[in-house]
This record gives C-alpha cells, structure tokens and sequence, in this order.
C-alpha cells in the first residue's frame, strides 16, 4: 500500500524514525521489500510481524536517468503487488521543481523532495512553495531542505562547521512561508562514505532548539549512512580501495527520532552491502560469470541488511500498528 510520507510521519513522530532508502535496480527493490517485512532469502519466507516496517522508498535524480524511470516505477509496482502487506512510501529525492513537477505529475509519486537548498532564503522559498502547492493540489507531500551538509570536518573550528547547520528561526520562517510537510536540516552529516573523520556525530544541541521552535513538525536527516566497519573492511580485502571512513553512528538515530527527526535518508551503506557482496562472490568463484550469483546473496544480505537498520531505527516491528491507525483494520 503506497502512502504519503505525512501519514507515515503523523504515526511516526517523537517515537521511532521511517527509514529512507535509495534504489537503483531490481535486486535492491527485491532486499528492501523483504527486509522490510522481515523476510529474508525468498518472498514466500514467513513474514516476520516483529520485524516488519513502514518505510520510505527513494528514487534520485541520478536513479531515474540510469536507465529509464518507468523501469524503476513498473518494479516498484511489480513489488507492490507481490509484497501486498508493505507500506511504504515513493518518493522523489534531491528533485529539481522540474523533476518534482515530472513526478507530481505522473500520478505515482506520493511525495516529492524539491531541493533548492544552495539557492538564497527567499528563493528557495518562492521555489518551494510553487512545488507545494502543486503537490498539496493532488494530495502529495513535499520535503524540503534548509541548511548546508557538508564534510563538517574535525579540524575546522566550531564556528565554521556551525556556519553551515540550519538556522533555526530560519526553519520556523521558512517552513510558515514554504508550506512544506516536512524539513531536511544541515545538523552535522553528509552524504557519502567520508562523513566524520574521528568520532563527532550529530548536533544534537541545534536539533533540539529547531525542536523547541518546530514541535511536531517532522524533521529530516540527510547523509544519515553509518558506514559500518565491518562492510568497508570486506571490500577492502576482496579488491577495493575505501578509505577509513566512518558515519553517523546508529546509537544516535533513536535520541534523534525522539526529536523530531522522523525521516532517515540511507544510501551509501546499502552501496556498500552490495560492493561487498559482489566483490567477494566473484573473488571466490572467478569461475562465474552469471549476475544471478552475487544477486541472490545480495538481495539476502540487503533484506537482512535493512531489517537490522530498522531495529536501529524503531521502525521495526511498526507495521500493523501503522496499518491499523491508516486503515482502521485491528492489530
Ligand atoms: O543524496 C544523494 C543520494 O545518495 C543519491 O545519490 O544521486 O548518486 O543516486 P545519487
Ligand atoms: P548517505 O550518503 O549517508 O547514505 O545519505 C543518503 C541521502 O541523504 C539520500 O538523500
Ligand atoms: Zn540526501
């Protein structure tokens, strides 16, 4: 069942976040359904109620000009009715008003990203406002962003890594003004797998003053990767080439969400799963070249990948609570 991000976020809020999770092909679309309804190796795998998600699927730019995008959409729909317990939510990451207007449009999407946040104040204001009241016309949420992420790095001064978090009488200004359902906020990430250089995590001093200025309203968190470990070291060590890198450490993704950061934009770990995967499998089988054989293990990987995330998160085991308060239907 495809749902708007707001209905997501109204069950969600000060409780437990809604994982956003970005996808380019089949045998991520394929992991993220099963983990999300706590399955595992196959779709006729028992779901597990304790296990099992709302979430948020989502589609960049770059996502939708790989291929085509009706590729991705006719997946997304394909998945919908395979999977018919999921809820989630389609959304439209990092969009132009162009693409937020293709999407709107195209009658699929249920919320749409328009990112004008490296345009000036009041600009992005004007922008974002035009895309919210073409969505709001046809029931659809819009996300938008205020602030600069950046690589905040450990050895520039406090003052210059603040510089670039979201102001926060700005938020309450902008968010009045944009008629935005919800805000993405500069509070210390970035995107990518180089995030922090030693152990600095979010701004959780500048979250709860956006909080106190904004209670209620569903706050967003970019760049929210935790990039583990355990997954740059297997791709290190079957061939690649990453850096140490670190992320948002997942401890923190709960005190977040009890403050209003309702939405978690995920990415790059779930590249790095699939790296790792696809790497050893063909370092262990040089033999092989079929794209089913590091598929499955990846879409094994990814699902399970996802259901622990979600455990992270405590959008896991939310489901049916979800799907009561949306439908009216009993738990
Ligand atoms: O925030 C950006 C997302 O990680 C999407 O990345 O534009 O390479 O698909 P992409
Ligand atoms: P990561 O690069 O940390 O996964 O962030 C993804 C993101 O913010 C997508 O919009
Ligand atoms: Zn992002």
């Amino acid at each position: 069942m495809i749902v708007t991000t707001k209905e997501l976020f109204q069950q969600a809020y000060g409780k437990y976040a809604v994982g956003a999770y970005n996808i380019n092909n089949l045998e991520q679309t394929v992991g993220l359904f099963r983990g999300n309804l706590g399955q595992k190796n196959s779709n006729d795998d028992p779901i597990d109620a304790r296990r099992s998600a709302p979430f948020i699927i989502q589609l960049s730019r770059g996502a939708r000009g790989y291929t085509d995008k009706r590729f991705l959409e006719a997946m997304i729909r394909a998945a919908e009715e395979i999977f018919p317990q999921a809820i989630f939510a389609v959304h439209l990451d990092h969009g132009t008003e162009e693409a937020a207007y293709d999407c709107i449009d195209s009658g699929f999407y249920s919320s749409v990203m328009i990112d004008a946040s490296h345009d000036p104040f009041d600009k992005n204001i004007e922008i974002t406002r035009r895309v919210a009241e073409r969505a709001h016309d046809k029931g659809i949420s819009v996300e938008a962003e205020l602030g600069m992420l950046g690589g905040v790095e450990e050895d520039i001064a406090v003052d210059a890594a603040n510089a670039c978090l979201t102001d926060p009488d700005q938020a309450v200004e902008f968010v009045e003004r944009s008629q935005c359902d919800s805000l993405a906020v500069a509070i210390g990430t970035s995107h990518g797998a180089y995030k922090f250089t030693g152990s600095q995590g979010l701004h959780f001093d500048r979250i709860t003053e956006i909080q106190h200025r904004l209670p209620g309203f569903p706050l967003v968190m970019h760049g929210s990767s935790s990039v583990p470990k355990e997954w740059v070291d297997r791709i290190n060590k079957s061939g690649g080439k990453l850096g140490s890198a670190s992320g948002v450490p997942e401890d923190q993704y709960l005190p977040a969400a009890r403050l209003g950061v309702t939405k978690v934009n995920i990415d790059t770990d779930g590249r790095l799963v699939w790296c790792a995967v696809y790497r050893e499998t063909f370092r262990d089988k040089p033999e092989d070249f079929d794209p089913r054989t590091p598929g499955k293990p990846f879409m094994a990987a990814y699902a399970d990948y996802i259901a622990h995330k979600n455990q992270k998160l405590g959008s896991a085991g939310q489901l049916e609570n979800v799907r009561a308060a949306l439908t009216g239907q009993p738990v």
